[in-house]
């Protein structure tokens, strides 16, 4: 019996702390741990040295050591963007990777076509800011990286997209709900409750993303 004791622990902290890293773009610092439930993962101020960024058919790269996540990216093109607010206009989040659930921990790289937003600003030379929201069950957290959007470059240059799912000892204790990711395409600005989930555990990360919305409003 040790040996599940052994194997709940890890699970346990795990579930407590659930935490991603934006491996590309680069984000505005060190990752910092405890800072990541903050606006920009502890970040608030814009930085000069930004990425060069494709404004069509780009992606971001995240690293998810908790499986049971739902993930997506909301986007300003305020020259210094250090609240919420600035990723919303007239209320109304700026999303340009609609949410989307993940049932595994791993590497994984979402599609991020900025064009087809449709935002407002968010054109060829533009500098803008996207922040990556993340809510894997004990809240959202969030990474900012700036950008400089480039109609030349026609994809991302010396990265790979790809996806690659890790094994962790969360399996058991996850209740065994059968999450989906979900496949929207990219579309026009959503608010940030508008999520396409339902059941469960689900429903409640839908709330909690719903709050970066609800500080975007104020
Ligand atoms: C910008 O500089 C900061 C501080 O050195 C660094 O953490 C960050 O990764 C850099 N960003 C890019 C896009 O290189
Ligand atoms: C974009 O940001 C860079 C770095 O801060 C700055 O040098 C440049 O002038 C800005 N470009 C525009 C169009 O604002
Ligand atoms: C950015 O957000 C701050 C704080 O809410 C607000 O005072 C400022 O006007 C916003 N900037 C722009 C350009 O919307
Ligand atoms: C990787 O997984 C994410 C999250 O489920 C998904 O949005 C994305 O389309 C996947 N990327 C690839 C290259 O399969
Ligand atoms: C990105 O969106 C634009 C505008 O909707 C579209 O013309 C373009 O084909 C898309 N690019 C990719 C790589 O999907
Ligand atoms: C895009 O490429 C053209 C032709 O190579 C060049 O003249 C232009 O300056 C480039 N624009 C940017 C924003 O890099």
């Amino acid at each position: 019996m040790r040996f599940t004791a052994l194997a709940v622990l890890p699970c346990l902290f795990g579930a407590a702390s659930a935490h991603f890293r934006l491996q590309y773009p680069l984000p505005r610092g060190n990752f910092v741990a405890d800072k990541e439930p903050e606006f920009c993962g502890g970040y608030p101020e814009v930085t000069t040295n930004r990425t060069v960024f494709p404004l069509s058919n780009g992606f971001f790269t995240i690293k998810s050591g908790h499986p049971d996540f739902t993930l997506g990216a909301i986007i300003s093109t305020v020259t210094n963007p250090n609240s919420f607010d600035n990723f919303s206009v007239n209320g109304v989040n700026q999303i340009v990777a609609p949410y989307g659930k993940e049932p595994n921990a791993g590497t994984f790289c979402v599609p991020l076509n900025i064009s087809a937003a449709g935002i407002e600003g968010a054109k060829d030379g533009a500098n803008v800011t996207i922040q990556i929201v993340f809510a894997g069950g004990d809240g959202n957290l969030y990474q900012c990286a700036d950008l400089t959007l480039s109609a030349n470059l026609t994809s991302v240059p010396d990265q790979t997209c790809e996806n690659t799912t890790s094994t962790t000892p969360h399996g058991s204790g996850s209740g065994g709900h059968d999450a989906s990711p979900s496949a929207t395409a990219p579309g026009s600005t959503q608010t940030g409750g508008a999520l396409g989930v339902s059941h469960g555990t689900s429903a409640a990360t839908a709330v909690l993303l719903a709050v970066a919305g609800i500080a975007a409003a104020l």
